[in-house]
């Protein structure tokens, strides 16, 4: 993609006082204001309802990472002045994340990449004598590292009482001392909020602990999780306005402490002679290696502006946005929502649906090429749930993830998900769904190269610059 032809158009003050909602100053977002070519030569605004999959950076965030730069050295290990401010900022970085989480005072924050790194970290620390109570529901983050550990996941409830009484049954036919159940706060692919406090409480009922997926439910939703009965908690500084490559895992020492670290090396330890090994206490001995500093103080000052703008703000802002998707949608011809709860379901601002007769990587596709429209379609990184809320029989997937074994390119089944966040503004839903209309009823205008197995459609010609 040609960057210079990108043209930052129309302020999104404009917009925000255009559609009627007040997004709070100081959270402007960077490349907010860009436009995109389409394939029929024209350039609009690009409309980013993708926000599921990753956020754009706050501009205080971004803010955040220059100020320090000059000053940027080596945490923890310099006597410089840099190292001084730069190790400040790291643990002063820490702390953000521990407020906006309410965390409990002896909880341990530990930096990691994202989710994904936080899961499999503590499936490491927990190990392989813990029962894990999971859900097929879960992203792969959430659910692949405890397969790994021997659980055997729980069909998709469908409804929040059978996400109780099947959690309450597993939960007691648990047989290890270690009890752990693993439930995200937020389907990543419908948006329907999880009834988590009560999960915690069955987990601790029981003498056992809940780790929180909140990867989806910190952007949206105050967390607190002391008062709600969390014991660990996960998430990804790029889906939080801060996408420096930081996330966090937080929860209770004693399990993180137990065990050798997963990643071994510097930073960990306290001393090393031939033979022995004294690790830290956490979080240094689960950050091994030099720190990613910039990315962990991009999400301590994402959740500091997000603290104190107030995410009950935020939530209220997002609820009126995402009823008006719904209604929008509702109006669309041949459009079939897909969810876990049904009608009942609680949601935040992410709509996951087929649209009749077309495949989803080509509404997507066009939505994208004619229409500057950016969302999601697939899988979304969780196959067990998608193929249940297709209705695709089990054996279809077991068949073709063996033809895709053996080498063949294999289309699978799937969905387009659209996501809304901060600064989505009500004329940006007015285009996805005057674009999905317009599909539904004509089908694309341009024509589009066929997917290579599960790959993208892509438009053929591709007029765009940077993209033929
Ligand atoms: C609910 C949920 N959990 C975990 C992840 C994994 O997050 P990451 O890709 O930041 O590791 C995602 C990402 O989409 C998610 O939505």
């Amino acid at each position: 993609m040609d960057l210079a032809r990108s043209r930052r158009v129309e302020c999104w003050d404009e917009r925000r006082r255009a559609g009627g909602v007040a997004w709070p100053a100081g959270l402007e977002l960077v490349g907010d204001d860009v436009e995109v070519p389409l394939v029929d030569g024209r350039a609009v605004r690009a409309v980013d309802l993708d926000r599921a999959a990753t956020t754009p950076s706050l501009e205080a965030v971004r803010d955040a990472v220059v100020e320090l730069l000059p000053y940027y050295g080596s945490a923890h290990r310099g006597a410089g002045y840099k190292s001084v401010v730069t190790t400040r900022a790291f643990e002063g970085a820490r702390e953000a994340v521990r407020r906006f989480v309410g965390a409990r005072p002896d909880d341990a924050v530990v930096f990691v990449r994202s989710t994904t790194e936080a899961c499999n970290l503590l499936a490491h620390c927990v190990g392989e004598d813990a029962d894990v109570v999971v859900l097929e529901l879960e992203h792969h983050a959430n659910l692949l590292p405890w397969r790994r550990l021997g659980a055997r996941p729980l069909p998709v409830p469908r409804s929040r009482d059978e996400l109780i009484s099947s959690i309450e049954a597993a939960v007691a036919a648990r047989r290890s001392e270690r009890l752990l159940v693993a439930l995200t706060g937020v389907s990543n692919v419908t948006g329907e909020l999880m009834p988590y406090e009560e999960v915690a409480a069955i987990a601790h009922r029981a003498g056992g602990r809940l780790f929180l997926d909140a990867a989806q439910l910190a952007p949206h939703r105050a967390v607190d999780a002391g008062a709600s009965g969390v014991d660990y908690l996960a998430l990804s500084g790029h889906k939080l306005y801060a996408p420096f490559g930081a996330g966090a895992l937080v929860g209770r020492r004693d399990w993180l402490e137990a065990g050798a670290p997963m990643l071994e090396g510097g930073g960990a330890v306290s001393l090393v002679t031939s033979d022995l090994v004294v690790w830290k206490q956490a979080p240094e001995r689960l950050e091994s290696g030099t720190p990613n500093v910039l990315g962990a103080v991009a999400l301590g000052a994402a959740c500091d502006l997000l603290s104190a703008t107030g995410m009950d703000v935020l939530a209220t802002i997002e609820q009126a946005l995402a009823d008006q998707l719904d209604r929008l949608l509702a109006g669309v011809p041949g459009l079939r929502r897909l969810s876990i709860f049904g009608e009942a379901g609680q949601h935040v601002g992410v709509a996951c649906f087929e649209l009749q007769g077309l495949d989803h990587g080509l509404v997507a596709a066009a939505l994208s090429a004619e229409h500057g429209v950016g969302v999601r379609s697939g899988c979304f990184c969780a196959h067990p749930l998608v193929r249940e809320l297709l209705g695709v029989a089990p054996g279809e997937m077991e068949a073709a993830a063996r033809r895709m074994a053996g080498g063949a390119g294999v289309r699978l089944p799937g969905a387009v998900r659209a996501s809304l966040g901060i600064g989505t503004s009500p004329e940006d839903l007015a285009r996805l769904a005057a674009a999905l209309g317009e599909l539904a009823e004509r089908g694309p205008r341009w024509t589009y190269r066929g997917p290579d197995g599960d790959g993208p459609f892509e438009p053929d010609p591709d007029p765009r610059p940077g993209a033929g």
